[in-house]
């Protein structure tokens, strides 16, 4: 299996954050997005954006990938087939996601195998609006992921993921009990802090409201990171439905006015 270079480079994926100065070729170019597009497909629901402006990336990457869902371009098959889209936006959302993720984690693959790093940006869906008017983007294309790439300037090991069994249930989902529960939280904190990831990178999310600051980075790790994330942030969906909305989709379920009943 160690043989294998298409799982080596699978198992040695890590995402870079700094960059050397050279350009990839734009055959390499050509090569990621093809290699992308090879990706299996509910429908093509995807176009990528590129821009090689270093400073439009908070790792000043020489490419930076947008991955957009794209429904414009089909709709226009659509009309020169005569056919009016029927499908809900959120069934196409979801489905659109899923082609241009496994497109995006391609262009990953194919730049790693040709000797590029890259990360993900995930903050393109929260600023739709500004990406879209970057890049002139017509309605019903929504910028939902950006990739960075470029020769890598540095290279951390490898990082630490749960354990394949609180991963991978055969057959039927099992009861987590504690014992396994705390073996994949460990597994995950002790990687980190082997690798001092969170003090390094100067990481550590504040708390918010009253609660009290306990954690040091010498304890501070994965688990309590992503906790703070999702016990803290986004606690309503209206930020990414405005924008889905300014970009032309339609997520949210019409509710008619009702007109306020009298009492007397
Ligand atoms: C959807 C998504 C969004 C991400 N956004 C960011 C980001 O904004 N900044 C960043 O430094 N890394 C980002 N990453 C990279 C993750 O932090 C990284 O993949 C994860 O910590 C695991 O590390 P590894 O890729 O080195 O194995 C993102 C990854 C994904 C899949």
């Amino acid at each position: 299996m160690k043989e294998n270079q298409v799982i080596q480079t699978m198992l040695e994926h890590k995402s870079i954050r700094k960059y050397t100065e050279k350009t990839p070729t734009d055959e390499m170019v050509q090569m990621i997005v093809k290699a992308g597009q090879q990706a299996p497909f509910a429908s093509q629901y995807y176009s990528v954006l590129l821009s090689r402006n270093k400073n439009r990336n908070p790792f000043k990457a020489p490419l930076l990938f947008t991955i957009c869902v794209d429904s414009y371009k089909f709709e226009k098959i659509m009309e020169k087939r005569r056919w009016k889209l029927v499908t809900n936006d959120l069934t196409l959302l979801f489905f659109g996601i899923q082609d241009a993720a496994y497109m995006a984690e391609n262009m990953v693959i194919a730049g790693r195998s040709l000797g590029l790093g890259s990360c993900f940006l995930g903050s393109a869906m929260f600023r739709a609006d500004k990406i879209a008017k970057e890049y002139d983007l017509p309605q019903r294309v929504f910028p939902f992921v950006q990739l960075a790439m470029g020769y890598p300037a540095e290279n951390p090991p490898t990082r630490p993921r749960y354990p394949i069994e609180f991963t991978l249930f055969e057959d039927r989902y099992p009861r987590l009990d504690d014992k396994i529960i705390s073996k994949a939280m460990n597994q995950m904190d002790k990687g980190y802090l082997t690798q001092d990831y969170y003090r390094k990178a100067r990481a550590k999310i504040p708390l918010r409201g009253r609660r009290e600051e306990t954690f040091t980075y010498d304890d501070y790790s994965w688990t309590e990171h992503i906790c703070r994330k999702w016990g803290q942030w986004y606690p309503n969906s209206k930020e990414l439905v405005d924008q889905l909305v300014e970009r032309g989709f339609r997520i949210v379920k019409k509710e008619s006015k009702r007109t306020p009943s009298r009492s007397s």
